[in-house]
């Protein structure tokens, strides 16, 4: 580059000659597990969707495990269900409009767990299919750890949108 020669023959320049050549340094490439810049913010809080979607998929397909669907209909339900956890495991790595979401979604335990839950829900899910209650069982136990995991390390005592699966906690 002719500036670089330039300045770097410029006697008293020389140093700052130097430095002017030095290529500024290339910005670290973000963690793989960071949201690509254009990924979309969900509309509510991960607090929200963590009763109103994870939990309330969640739950029915602990049920099953014990007290398995009795029809078709209870079957596919039991799809469905296992569908929302495998799918919501990768909603919540994005952000939403709670104040500790963005800081959650960039911390790598937080994806490890979340597609813990993921996995979990498509192990549900072949259960399912196969009509296999013990599948179910295994999945569901698969689901508890990566719930528990991650409240464990993440959950603060009190949620951040005051968004509870018990409407009457904490008691007002
Ligand atoms: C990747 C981390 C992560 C995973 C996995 C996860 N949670 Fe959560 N969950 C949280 C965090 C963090 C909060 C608190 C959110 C807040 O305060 O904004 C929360 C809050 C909740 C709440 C609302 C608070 C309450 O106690 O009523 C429920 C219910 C809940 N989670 C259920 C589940 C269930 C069920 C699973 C598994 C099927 C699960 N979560 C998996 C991180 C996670």
């Amino acid at each position: 580059m002719k500036i670089c020669i330039l300045l770097a023959a410029g006697a008293a320049m020389g140093a700052l000659g130097l430095a002017a050549c030095t290529p500024t340094k290339v910005a670290e490439t973000p963690p793989a597990t960071a949201p690509a810049p254009s990924a979309p913010k969900l509309p509510v809080s991960l607090n929200a969707v963590m009763v109103a979607m994870v939990d309330h998929a969640a739950e029915p397909i602990w049920v099953n495990g014990y007290k398995p669907p009795t029809s078709e209909a209870g079957w596919r339900d039991l799809e469905y269900n296992a569908h929302e956890v495998a799918v919501n495991g990768k909603l919540i790595q994005l952000v939403g409009t709670g104040p500790n979401d963005a800081k959650w979604v960039a911390n790598p335990d937080w994806i490890r767990y979340a597609d813990a839950m993921s996995a979990a829900g498509m192990a549900a899910l072949a259960a399912a299919k196969a009509k296999d209650v013990a599948g179910v069982n295994t999945a569901g136990d698969q689901l508890v750890e990566s719930c528990e995991g991650c409240h464990k390390t993440f959950k603060p005592d009190l949620t951040t949108g005051g968004i509870y699966k018990d409407p009457n906690y904490p008691k007002k």
